[in-house]
């Protein structure tokens, strides 16, 4: 059976899924492929480990660029993550003429602009399924599945370690910290988690399916990003309470001219589909003209299903490789010269609901004076609640509200602060009530 080389650099989590992945399910990849799938080398910079997967001798080095140098590895995959080592090797692995299969989100999204071009010159292909929503093949549904189709939204639970956090705290009623060391010790996270809860992890993955969604020139720039840590507890009851999930989205929309991008967390009904997806499990529907609203699924980070992903990328250039070419689909989903400089709208400009949580001074007066300063800039309050608790000689004020204009909440929440009667900076959330699903 012909034989087609892979060649893997790093060993952590995810490498080492992928290394067990094509030992354990070879036979049914073979099966489908029409060839076999061979790993002739995996580079780490620790090898001596055990990682609990049968390597063949000879497969591991600790020589990454023995892998660049081989001529008979047709595919690399790159599961090290950052922005150095990483892009060393796939730049170098690209100007050796490979085919490069990565779950690298960060790099993508900051250097893709670079090196889609790069490859596209060398004819190679750079493919990334696993960079987005771990097994969720949301990628390849883009770029192959709505090819008819004028994308003109999609809204996405894109990481796992966050939403992993969330339902935990949600759930159980466990502290952040705890819940974040359980998302460390299932794999989910970054080797840097604050690129999870600070939302920097989903921006990556927002900017990469802006770009396929819309043909925009991958950036991060001008998206905004927010994450969960400023969440508390009590902000999780009450949202519980109200009928209502906190979870961390990435919201996108294109209108033809401009697009809104931006990762914040959001209270959704619990009626809503993306309410009721836990744990590591992520998801996101698609807005198509022919579709109308889709939405896929599944696992967003963790051992396996990432490996899924970064295998079905290889086997999809394993097959290419087969017919005798192989960059049949443009790994932006446009062709080149087709993709524009999409601006992003302001934050600013967004109309949502808004929860707004304030530690205020319990003596009268303090209420009236706050839904002034909300009524002066046109903002309709929905629900105000107080409680009885007190903390640090104030009490929580729990705010809904219909929707505004986020320039007009800011302007508010900087008068409301100055307040001598509000304690600390006030907690606000914004309210997404997507229409369908
Ligand atoms: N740290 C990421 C997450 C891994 O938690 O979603 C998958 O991209």
């Amino acid at each position: 059976m012909k034989k087609i080389r892979l060649g893997l650099f790093g060993l952590g989590n995810i490498g080492t899924g992928v290394a067990r992945l094509l030992n354990t399910n070879k036979e049914i990849i073979s099966a489908r492929l029409g060839a076999e799938l061979e790993l002739k080398r995996a580079s780490d910079l620790d090898i001596t480990r055990d990682f609990g997967v049968k390597f063949a001798p000879g497969v591991l080095t600790t020589d990454s660029d023995s892998i660049v140098n081989d001529p008979e590895i047709d595919i690399v995959i790159e599961l090290i993550g950052g922005t150095g080592v990483a892009k060393a090797l796939i730049e170098k692995s690209i100007a050796a003429g490979k085919h490069v299969v990565t779950a690298n989100k960060a790099l993508l999204a900051k250097h893709g602009k670079e090196l889609f071009p790069t490859a596209l010159q060398k004819g190679v292909c750079l493919s990334f399924e696993a960079s987005v929503g771990g097994c969720i093949p949301i990628v390849k549904t883009i770029r192959e599945s709505l090819v008819a189709n004028r994308i003109s939204a999609f809204t996405g639970i894109l990481n796992g370690t966050c939403n992993y956090i969330l339902t935990r705290i949600t759930e159980e009623g466990i502290p952040f910290d705890e819940a974040l060391a359980g998302a460390q010790a299932e794999g989910y996270a970054e080797a840097d988690p604050a690129l999870d809860v600070e939302g920097h992890d989903t921006a990556h993955k927002l900017a990469i399916l802006s770009s396929l969604a819309y043909g925009m020139e991958m950036s991060l720039d001008d998206i905004y990003v927010e994450g969960i840590s400023g969440i508390s507890p009590v902000d999780i009851e009450f949202a519980q309470n109200a009928g209502y999930t906190i979870k961390l989205l990435a919201i996108s929309k294109y209108d033809g001219q401009s697009a809104e991008a931006r990762v914040h967390p959001a209270m959704i009904p619990k009626a809503n589909m993306l309410s009721n997806v836990s744990g590591s499990l992520n998801a996101v529907s698609v807005t198509g003209d022919a579709v109308g609203e889709m939405m896929l699924y599944g696992y967003g980070a963790g051992m396996m299903p990432t490996a899924s992903a970064v295998l079905a990328d290889a086997v999809d250039i394993a097959r290419d490789i087969l017919a005798g070419g192989a960059t049949r689909i443009p790994g932006l989903s446009f062709m080149d010269g087709h993709m524009n400089n999409i601006p992003i709208r302001p934050i600013d400009e967004i109309t949502t609901g808004y929860y707004l949580r304030l530690a205020v001074m319990d003596r009268p007066g303090v209420l009236s004076k706050i839904s002034g300063i909300l009524g002066d800039r046109n903002i309709s309050l929905k629900s105000v609640v107080q409680t009885e608790r007190k903390l640090n000689g104030a009490v929580p004020l729990f705010m809904l509200t219909h929707p505004a204009r986020e320039s007009m909440m800011k302007k508010a929440i900087e008068q409301i602060s100055a307040l001598d009667m509000i304690s600390g900076r006030p907690v606000l959330i914004r309210i997404e009530e997507p229409e369908s699903l």
